[in-house]
């Protein structure tokens, strides 16, 4: 396909054309010069491809339904989670599909946001990180991806209209930070814009996002595509950077786009920006081999095993994995109609689902295994359930309380009201485990739940999240060990929902929601407090244990420009092979700015047989030390001493290793008029311009007032109450002294600091 020869003969009409969709999943064609139409489908962990112009809700063909994010970040494995893109690639490739329209990675603020189970984490590192290796396997075969929802998307109240009021700080480290590791990483053939306002403007013509921070500074190349519906006005979304509008067909919206270039009120060559992009989307789809089908079985076991790694086991008493037992109580209707997806666009139409009782029963041999519902479907409260499921628990050697939260509660499109499972699961629980202590407790829900009220009482809990239709038969090599459990959470379990960090500035009112919580989501919200969790991030135990021995670092003393290495020996100590995730965070230890006791920077996963020990080698760039600073309007890294955390769980530090770094390039000044005395006495060339001045004024209060230095009257520590002043305010008081005017004085000072 010639691009340059088609966007030469393209007609102004075709031109407006292409930047809206022809219909709900494809772009326009424009047959006369040989452009095919271009297919896009959802969803992040599958394909949800309907017939052209079907409607939004229109089942769609069967795909592998692979675990959702949430799971799939719990594997803490971009090489698997790359090998779930390679598999989505070429079921898009046998479905005649373009575009694949994920990765989700907005980050989890609240556990309560109703999409969460679409999304990785509350580490904007770990979730970029596993954002780029989705983008790579899919785009590997040839297939495009769709980064989405850019950006500071983190609930589902109001999505269309909401205005996120986010600090630019905020913005830049927790918000931005995933979309752009995936950006210079995966390059995606296109970034999907966000229905809400970022600090009031629509995330489909957010100039400032788009086109300044998405293509200036992070170098993206291919298409912004609006999410369905999130246009508003087509031209100021053209000159925001936004390319294509989806869903079409919209005449009214081409015609706008027309009428403003004849009207000179839309320039030509930002419409011809746009089209050149799609053009270029359009011949990359192009490109790949269609394919006849695809290997349902071998992409069944691949999410088989995607679950299977990412399960976190979060309690255990010693009752997992299960081991010659006879009889066995298997209580709750997900055990039997599992539930292993979330509601919305992501929704799948599998190609076969594993049923949690049926592979167990495969692997529990001559066990008599029971069965009952436990609870209903809908909310109702149902005695008779539980009654039936206590006697069952009774009689048995082992209770497994499959638990799954319904998709009335979580779901796209509306956000929970409450961490809590339902009154009846809740009661089945407290009650079963009443009548049987060795009662294991499996979730399926889509985000951290409360657990509170009956965690004490049960012998083992397993997260299974939204295991995709392999799931059954995940849980059950779990359960008996055939698997040796390795996912660690890659979000905060919170004890209570008033624990969490977005719980005041939730979920917003009068059209705004406030970051008020600023950097301090997930993890980096509960270090700073010191508040206790359920489970933290990063956790999650294994049937095998490790030990970490011998770390160390590449150099003690750095510079930016290098980088360091921690390395660092793992065993396994246990009986049974198993697998590790290594996490290195990194805690600065003086700023000039609040930051996070620590941030992952860094992680790795080894598999060890018992006994083994292997090596792990992390390395972190100057990026990893550095953050965004305001006053400088980029990201900064300070010169000074940090500590790099080695470990388990973000609670879990196995070793602290001390170290400096010094940079190539000393930072610019950012004084200015408004500076405070603090601030020019920790600028190197502040400090040195305003000492003599000090001395100087010293000298003179000396003579005024003798030794002391006039607050003698006012009965406090004179530096204290003006070191957090502005210089300037401070001289108003020893004009005097001055030999000009102290505005003019400080003004020839900041001539004499370099930028
Ligand atoms: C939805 C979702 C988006 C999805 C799109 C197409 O509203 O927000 O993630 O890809 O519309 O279904």
């Amino acid at each position: 396909m010639d691009v340059d020869k088609i966007l030469a003969g393209m007609t102004l009409e075709e031109k407006a054309a292409l930047c809206t969709g022809d219909t709900a999943w494809t772009t326009t064609p424009v047959e006369r010069l040989g452009l095919p139409a271009a297919v896009v489908s959802d969803g992040p962990h599958g394909l949800r491809r309907t017939p052209e112009n079907t409607g939004l809700g229109q089942r769609s063909l069967p795909a592998t339904c692979f675990p959702t994010a949430s799971l799939q970040a719990s594997t803490w494995n971009t090489a698997l989670v790359r090998s779930v893109g390679e598999a989505i690639a070429e079921e898009a490739l046998a479905m005649d599909v373009n575009v694949v329209l994920g990765p989700g990675v907005n980050m989890k603020r609240s556990p309560l946001c109703g999409r969460n189970f679409e999304y990785y984490s509350e580490d904007p590192f770990l979730a970029g990180q596993l954002a780029a290796a989705l983008i790579q396997g899919i785009q590997s075969r040839g297939v495009g991806t769709s980064l989405k929802h850019y950006a500071a998307n983190n609930q589902e109240f109001q999505r269309f209209s909401i205005d996120t009021r986010v600090d630019e700080r905020t913005l830049r480290e927790i918000y931005l930070t995933a979309f752009e590791i995936a950006v210079r990483q995966g390059q995606p053939w296109t970034v999907m814009c966000s229905y809400n306002k970022i600090n009031g403007t629509y995330g489909s013509e957010h100039d400032f996002l788009l086109n300044q921070v998405l293509r200036g500074e992070w170098g993206f190349e291919g298409v912004v595509v609006s999410d369905w519906g999130a246009v508003h006005n087509r031209v100021a979304a053209l000159k925001g950077g936004l390319d294509l509008e989806m869903p079409g067909p919209k005449p009214l919206r081409v015609q706008a786009v027309v009428d403003a270039v004849q009207a000179g009120t839309l320039d030509v060559a930002v419409l011809d920006r746009a089209v050149r992009r799609l053009l270029e989307m359009v011949a990359k789809g192009q490109g790949a081999q269609r394919t006849q089908g695809f290997d349902i079985e071998a992409h069944h076991a691949l999410a088989a095993r995607v679950a299977a790694e990412g399960i976190v086991l979060l309690k255990n008493d010693g009752i997992l994995p299960l081991c010659g037992v006879e009889r066995v109580a298997v209580i709750g209707r997900s055990a039997e109609q599992p539930h292993y997806q979330g509601g919305g666009s992501s929704h799948i139409n599998p190609t076969k689902v594993a049923v949690p009782l049926e592979e167990l029963r495969a692997r529990l041999g001559q066990a008599s295994i029971t069965y009952c519902e436990g609870y209903p479907a809908d909310a109702a409260a149902r005695p008779d359930l539980i009654g039936e499921a206590v006697a069952q628990a009774a009689a048995a050697e082992v209770a497994l309380l499959y638990i799954a939260l319904p998709s009335y509660i979580e779901s796209e499109g509306y956000d929970r009201q409450s961490l809590d499972l339902t009154e009846q699961q809740v009661a089945l629980i407290k009650a079963v485990s009443a009548v049987q202590p060795r009662t294991v407790v499996i979730l399926n829900n889509g985000a951290p739940v409360a657990m509170g009220e009956w965690i004490d009482g049960v012998a083992a809990v397993v997260e299974a999240y939204m295991m995709g239709q392999a799931g059954g038969v995940a849980i059950a090599e779990v359960l008996t060990g055939a698997v040796n459990p390795s996912g660690k959470l890659a979000e905060t379990f919170p004890e209570a929902l008033e624990d969490t960090p977005a719980y005041l500035n939730w979920p917003g009112e009068a059209g705004a929601v406030r970051y008020g919580e600023g950097l301090f989501i997930g993890y980096r919200y509960y270090d700073k407090k010191g508040a206790r969790v359920l489970f933290p991030f990063g956790y999650g135990l294994s049937y095998t244990s490790f030990a970490y021995s011998n770390a160390r670092v590449s150099a003690d003393t750095f510079m930016d420009v290098d980088g360091v290495q921690v390395s660092v020996d793992v065993t396994n100590t246990g009986c049974v092979a198993g697998q590790e995730v290594v996490q290195l965070y990194v805690h600065d230890c003086q700023a000039d700015l609040v930051r996070p006791e620590k941030e992952l920077k860094g992680f790795a996963k080894v598999a060890l047989e018992p006994g083994e020990t292997r090596t792990v080698t992390i390395t972190l760039d100057a990026r990893a030390f550095s953050y965004w600073h305001p006053d400088h309007g980029r990201w900064i890294a300070e010169p000074g001493d940090f500590t790099l955390l080695v470990a388990a769980s973000s609670v879990d530090v196995r070793a602290c290793l001390p170290v400096t770094m010094q940079v190539s390039q000393p930072l610019p000044s950012v004084l200015d008029m408004e500076s405070t005395m603090r601030e020019w006495l920790a600028d190197p060339q502040g400090k040195a311009l305003l000492a003599p001045v000090l001395e100087e004024m010293a000298a003179a209060s000396r003579r005024l007032f003798g030794e002391g230095d006039g607050s003698e009257g006012l009965g406090l520590n004179i530096m204290d109450m003006f070191v957090d002043t502005p210089l300037v305010s401070v001289l108003e008081f020893r004009a005097g002294a001055l030999p000009k005017p102290p505005e003019a004085f400080v003004a020839d000072l900041l001539q004499q600091i370099r930028r």
